[in-house]
């Protein structure tokens, strides 16, 4: 018995070597990707490989079945998870399981000037992506802010290269620790949506290199993001989607990525320059983007039959083929098929503790000023206040909903009314004053443009009778207003806010105004105003954090990630004619070069309204005089500046220190000065704490157009420590 046992183990083991031993490698986990990806292309055959390049639905690609291969879903992004769409065209699919948590939008985000805000954003939305079972996530984006026009100035991390930089990796590596790949995007120049699918962006190679791909090139080099999304636009003279040097040499060669280029949906336009010139996924052909579909087969997109008839005609060569399917093996692998993903989690309060954090840390006070000379500024907000009138659409507007691709079907929602009312219950009074029309995209007629004379005389009547009104506005994400597909056409605010803003004011002097916005505004009320806070569209818990912030549960330590002209031919990109913005609906030239927000203001002296780097808090610091480890910077060398920074007033805050280095004097134009480094420090009353930066050689360069590379020259350079891009405590030297 005991022999018949031994046998039929030996049996059994012999079996299970050999199931192992004929185990495809690709589906080994405990091989390296590398491994898998050789083994599973050698089993593919041609059409295989091709059928991997385009969509089978409009957020999703397929896999290889016949090995068990599975697809790819894909998903906006960059907020949180979109609601399901359907499979053909762009509806809503009407689920009821597809609710989450919305968090703050990106400009939100940047104007935290905090790191560990971007990787607790990156980790709880791979969470929610992986429990709805995304596998890529359509975001971040890094697009610079060059104009407040640009209706998805929201979605972006503001106007600096560095700051961007700084807060898209730690996003992006959060994220995909749980198996969800980031998707940057829109790979590049898509700085505006005016005839965004087709204008064609001129620019010198030092903006390029100095302004406009650097957030991109940290996303993949130190984020390690595994996708990126091609923009509509074109880019001297092709479209950016199949742009080898955008693509092919800059992005894969240069930056090493190894990950798959996707289109922007419905932004392929060639199928050689698609095949050759280094996109490997198309998606959404046909389509506007957003609302618009026609008919038509998959198999009929520019990577679909055609492509694989150039193949077949010798025309594009097989280690294209094989490259493109390598990279989206390697994706799904990394996603789809990991096995060892966690499983995520959907709108816990993690998340929404997660979202509140972020809110309160993004909110920029820009002004607080006395109503007269003996009272204390108006924020925050006295405790004793009896009736408090609240203003304004926003107050109650989900502006989760609108926007363009960004949409969100939230569960829980905190509207401003909503956190306000929590803090101060009945004391609260609501008057809507002006309205702005249901969400929607396009179709703009339907929109009200002006504020109805009875809503406005209404609030107006209350808010004399109130001690304190808090008016709460800004743009609305519908088309036109901070929304995808179109720019806005004014740089004032709309649905008549001017007007109702100044009676208002004239009604009671008390006057607190929140705009929620993801561009600047103009603000011809500016001086009658006394309390101005900027407070994004935040998602889920937005009204809590607008309510910690102005009642002082919360000291506001957000600083603007992008400066506020106060007239729109202040911007740089506005200093010129139209074809500087928007082109001449064919091409485009970006005029104002490297000069990009506050590098124009100080560099041509014309100061911004508010200024990037500003935001006030309830505190006061102080900075101590700062301390060099040496004034000579040295090939290869490094320059650490040691500064103390005292929280002087009487309540605990965080400050954002930051490092701007200027060259004296440089054979090219050179900004007055670019932020090169930044920290957020938290001190309690009376604290003081020592911040210390490390620069190097490479925070003195500029890209050299002639040798195409970066070069420091000789001579002396400014280093400008301060707590805004113009409120500077400290300058020193620094030779090289
Ligand atoms: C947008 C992208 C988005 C895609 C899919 C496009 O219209 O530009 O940002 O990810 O649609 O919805």
């Amino acid at each position: 018995m005991k022999r018949v046992y031994t046998t039929l183990s030996l049996l059994l083991a012999c079996c299970l070597n050999a199931v192992l031993a004929q185990t495809p490698l690709y589906l080994d986990d405990k091989q390296p990707i590398e491994v898998r990806v050789q083994d599973a292309l050698q089993r593919m055959t041609l059409e295989e490989k091709v059928r991997l390049s385009y969509a089978q639905s409009k957020f999703s690609s397929p896999g290889v079945p016949r090995l068990g291969i599975p697809e790819l879903w894909w998903s906006d992004g960059p907020h949180g998870v979109r609601m399901e769409i359907n499979w053909n065209d762009w509806g809503h699919a009407g689920w009821t399981n597809d609710s989450v948590t919305a968090f703050p939008a990106l400009t939100a985000l940047a104007a935290t000037w905090n790191p560990a805000m971007s990787a607790a954003y990156g980790k709880a939305l791979g969470e929610e992506a992986r429990y709805r079972e995304k596998d890529v996530m359509l975001g971040p984006g890094v697009n610079i802010y060059r104009t407040p026009l640009n209706g998805r100035n929201f979605e972006y991390m503001g106007e600096d290269p560095f700051l961007a930089s700084r807060m898209v990796v730690p996003y992006i590596r959060e994220m995909q620790k749980n198996g969800v790949a980031a998707c940057v995007k829109h790979y590049a120049l898509n700085n505006q949506e005016q005839w965004r699918g087709h204008i064609d962006v001129q620019l010198s190679d030092r903006a390029l290199h100095e302004i406009y791909l650097p957030a991109f090139r940290a996303a993949i080099v130190e984020g390690g993001a595994w996708s990126i999304m091609g923009a509509y636009n074109k880019i001297r003279g092709t479209h950016a989607c199949h742009h080898d040097l955008m693509l092919n040499r800059i992005l894969k060669q240069e930056w090493n990525f190894d990950g798959v280029v996707v289109t922007d949906w419905g932004g392929a336009h060639d199928t050689r320059e698609a095949a050759l010139n280094g996109l490997d996924v198309e998606m959404g052909s046909y389509t506007n983007g957003l609302t618009s579909e026609s008919d038509f087969g998959y198999d009929d997109y520019y990577l679909g039959h055609a492509y694989l008839k150039l193949v077949k005609a010798g025309e594009v060569p097989l280690s294209v083929v094989d490259d493109k399917a390598a990279r989206i093996l390697r994706l799904i692998f990394r996603t789809a098929m990991n096995r060892n993903k966690p499983y995520g989690t959907l709108c816990t309060e993690e998340h929404y503790a997660t979202a509140e954090a972020i809110g309160n840390e993004g909110i920029v006070l820009l002004k607080n000023s006395p109503v007269s000379k003996k009272a204390a500024p108006l924020l925050p907000l006295r405790e004793d206040y009896r009736s408090i009138l609240v203003v304004g659409d926003n107050a109650t507007r989900r502006l989760t909903e609108g926007g363009g691709s960004s949409e969100l079907k939230v569960k829980e929602m905190v509207s401003p009314l909503d956190g306000l009312r929590a803090l101060y219950g009945d004391r609260v009074k609501y008057a809507k004053g002006y309205t702005s029309g249901r969400p929607m995209y396009g179709r703009v007629k339907e929109i009200p443009q002006q504020v109805t004379d009875s809503l406005r005389a209404e609030a107006v009547s209350l808010a004399r009778e109130a001690e304190v009104v808090i008016m709460i506005g800004g743009l609305n994400k519908n088309h036109f207003q901070d929304c995808e597909g179109g720019d806005r056409q004014q740089y004032g605010l709309p649905f008549g806010q001017d007007k109702l803003i100044e009676e208002l004011r004239a009604a009671n002097k008390n006057l607190v105004l929140v705009l929620l916005s993801g561009n600047a505004v103009e603000m011809p009320w500016v001086e009658q105003v006394p309390a101005i806070v900027q407070g994004w569209y935040l998602g889920s818990m937005g009204g809590k954090s607008i309510a910690n912030v102005l009642s002082g549960r919360v000291n506001p330590s957000g600083k603007l990630p992008f400066s506020f002209p106060a007239r729109l031919t202040d911007c740089g990109a506005h200093a010129f004619d139209a074809l500087s913005y928007p082109g001449d609906s064919i091409r485009q030239e970006y005029k104002e070069d490297i000069l990009v927000g506050y590098r124009w203001h100080d560099t041509k002296k014309v100061p911004a309204l508010f200024p990037f780097g500003h935001g006030l808090s309830y505190t006061t610091f102080t900075y101590g005089k700062p301390v060099l480890s040496t004034r000579q910077m040295v090939p290869g060398g490094e320059v650490e500046v040691s500064v103390s920074v005292k929280n002087s007033g009487n309540v605990a805050g965080k400050e954002v220190v930051q490092l701007y280095v200027g060259d004296e004097k440089c054979s090219v134009l050179r900004p007055v000065k670019e932020l090169k480094q930044f920290r957020k420090i938290a001190l309690q009353a009376g604290e003081e704490q020592t911040v210390t930066f490390t620069l190097t050689e490479d925070d003195l360069k500029f890209y050299d157009e002639t040798s195409a590379t970066w070069k420091a020259e000789s001579g002396k350079f400014k280093l400008y420590i301060g707590s805004s891009s113009t409120d500077i405590r400290a300058v020193e030297t620094l030779k090289r």
